[in-house]
């Protein structure tokens, strides 16, 4: 999608961090954004002081992990600023620092409600949205740099295999999309200084309500301090994906050595002699 100006946009996670930097990116280059997040007032926040540098900008609400809700912003956002072309499905969830086996059936269940479900969901709704008008479109799905691997010692498992499933599930679009006038993007951003260190703040009532994750902070907080790259870049990186049509969208400190060497690995093992080709 070339013009990205007069485009309507919806963001989710859009509140905080790499959302609001999308939000920010994407009303600075002239699309009408619909800012969606599970934090009411944060986000209605955010929007006011957008809209106060005469940005098009609305706040919804959403809970990303019910479908319902997702359905209810979409109608909102239309209603207020009609055809849909850009879906930013952002809002994503840490769970960092406990090891496999201790992380209990309710922390999985938030996890892949929020950063799994929130993308099928948007997949299910937003996409079908931006088909029936028939203009051009872009999905962009933020996965990250933990979706192409798992580094050692860092107790991140269960917050990558939901990255690579939000990857899993970006190139399958893309593939579905083939030949359409709707783009796809799959956002792989390193450390960007942002919330997420707190993002159990964010947990739905549904799924036992905000809380406060040491463990998370313990890997996260540090991290990001030292190594984070402003939002708002990721929020560039956003745009010039739309308007280049650019797939794997990376930005920031990628680990490329242990990426290259789980692919060598890969590569190694399909030269085994216990393979055949289809
Ligand atoms: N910060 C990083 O270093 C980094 C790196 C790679 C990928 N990411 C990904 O970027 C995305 C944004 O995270 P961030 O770093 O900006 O964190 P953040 O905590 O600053 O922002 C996340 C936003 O998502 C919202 N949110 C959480 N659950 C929601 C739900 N159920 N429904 C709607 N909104 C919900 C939160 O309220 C918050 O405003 C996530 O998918 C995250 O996994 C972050």
């Amino acid at each position: 999608m070339k013009d990205i100006s007069g485009k309507t946009a919806i963001v989710t996670g859009a509140a905080s961090g790499i959302g609001l930097g999308i939000a920010t990116a994407l009303a600075e280059a002239g699309a009408n954004v619909v800012m969606a997040d599970i934090q009411k007032a944060a986000v209605e926040q955010a929007a006011d002081a957008l809209a106060g540098t005469n940005k098009r900008v609305m706040a919804v609400e959403i809970d990303v992990t019910q479908e319902q809700s997702v359905l209810d912003a979409l109608a909102e956002a239309e209603s207020n600023f009609g055809k849909l072309h850009i879906a930013c499905n952002n809002a994503g969830v840490p769970m960092h620092g406990t090891g496999l086996v201790d992380v209990p059936p309710e922390d999985w269940a938030f996890v892949i409600g929020v950063n799994v479900w929130g993308i099928i969901h948007g997949i299910r709704h937003f996409v079908p949205a931006i088909r029936k008008h028939g203009e051009d479109g872009h999905i962009v799905n933020t996965a990250s740099v933990a979706g192409f691997q798992n580094r050692r010692g860092t107790d991140q498992a269960p917050y990558s295999m939901s990255k690579y499933a939000a990857l899993s599930l970006s190139e399958a679009l893309e593939h579905e999309l083939d030949g359409t006038n709707i783009g796809v993007s799959v956002l792989c951003p390193g450390p960007i200084a942002t919330n997420i260190a707190h993002g159990a703040r964010n947990r739905p009532a549904h799924m036992g309500g905000p809380q406060a994750s040491a463990s998370d902070e313990a890997v996260l907080a540090e991290r990001l301090a030292t190594q984070g790259l402003d939002p708002k870049q990721a929020g560039e990186r956003v745009v010039a994906a739309i308007r280049e049509n650019t797939f794997y969208a990376f930005v920031g400190a990628v680990p490329a050595d242990v990426i290259q060497e789980r692919h060598r690995r890969i590569e190694e093992a399909l030269g085994s002699s216990w393979v055949s080709h289809y």
